[in-house]
């Protein structure tokens, strides 16, 4: 078992830096045993959401695993349809009791939903005060979004989880977050497994002796970025994982960044999907 790392937030907590992504795990055994697994495997750091259905069998298996709860971090996510003050309330209260947990280490609003996101945050805020969650942040926010919580509040997202890998490298993003404290969360960053086979990818792959996934995982990572690799297969659950004994040199870091081909994957806030405005 390799150790965890962890990063410190700007409201004082820590957060281990890789953890498991629970995005289309099936609910059901499927999500347990991988969650179960991956804390067998070291992983302390697990992202599920309302928007999964799988709050429930994540639950399940922190209980069963035989780890104190106070060494997990467990992420959930406020989804579109329950945004706004008191709906937002409501639904922490009910995803709390799918986990069956006292609190949330990290609750965030999951999409920038127009004209529903500053009564969310007003939410999160006070869900924060009164302990249920640790940490509160944000996911999909752009630049304008987070500029605009900054205006409006004095409480700023401890992280915003967005869609980052070489192949979708958002550096204005990842800039302006570290100017503010606010630690970016790659999401997919696999690349939801889409270019696994790219040659360069394998080439650097082979050069280093690591598998592709590692490679994504350690970039991110180096790049000073929380990653959460999802896989319900416990081998890629333990390969996942084992990017603690590596440093890629500055030149291949380099190499990586020229990967960017602004590739999105998943759903794009700089171009809504028409059901969630932004
Ligand atoms: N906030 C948001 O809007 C948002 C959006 C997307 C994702 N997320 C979060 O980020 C997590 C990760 O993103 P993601 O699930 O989109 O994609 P990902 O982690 O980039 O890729 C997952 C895919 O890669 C495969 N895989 C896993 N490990 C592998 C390995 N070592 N070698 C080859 N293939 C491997 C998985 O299959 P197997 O399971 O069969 O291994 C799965 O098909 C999500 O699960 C979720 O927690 C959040």
């Amino acid at each position: 078992m390799t150790d965890q790392l962890y990063m410190e937030m700007n409201d004082g907590y820590k957060i281990p830096v890789v953890g498991l992504g629970t995005w289309k795990s099936e609910p059901g055994d499927a999500t347990y045993n991988a969650v179960l697994n991956s804390i067998n495997a070291g992983y302390r750091h697990i992202d599920t959401a309302r928007a999964y259905d799988n709050e429930s069998d994540v639950g399940r298996a922190i209980k069963d695993a035989g780890v104190d709860r106070k060494e997990l971090f467990i992420t959930t996510k406020l989804w579109n349809k329950d945004q706004g003050y008191e709906t937002a309330l409501e639904a922490c209260e009910k995803s709390l009791a799918r986990l069956g947990c006292d609190y949330i280490d990290l609750y965030l609003i999951h999409w920038p939903l127009k004209d529903k996101r500053n009564e969310s945050w007003r939410a999160f805020i006070e869900l924060q005060e009164k302990g249920l969650c640790k940490s509160i942040g944000v996911s999909n926010f752009t630049i304008d979004n987070l500029k605009e919580i900054e205006d409006r509040f004095d409480i700023l997202p401890a992280a915003n989880q967005v869609e980052f890998h070489p192949y979708h490298y958002q550096r204005e993003l990842l800039d302006y977050c570290n100017s503010k404290n606010i630690l970016i969360e790659a999401y997919s960053p696999l690349v939801h497994a889409k270019r696994m086979d790219e040659p360069r990818l394998v080439s650097i792959s082979q050069e280093l002796g690591k598998t592709p996934a590692q490679i994504l995982i350690r970039w991110a990572m180096q790049r000073g970025m929380i990653v959460l690799p999802k896989s319900v297969n416990n081998d890629r659950i333990i390969e996942n994982f084992t990017v603690f004994d590596f440093d890629i040199s500055d030149s291949v870091m380099e190499r990586l960044d020229d990967l960017d081909e602004r590739y999105v994957t998943c759903w794009d806030p700089h171009n809504p999907p028409p059901y969630a405005p932004v």
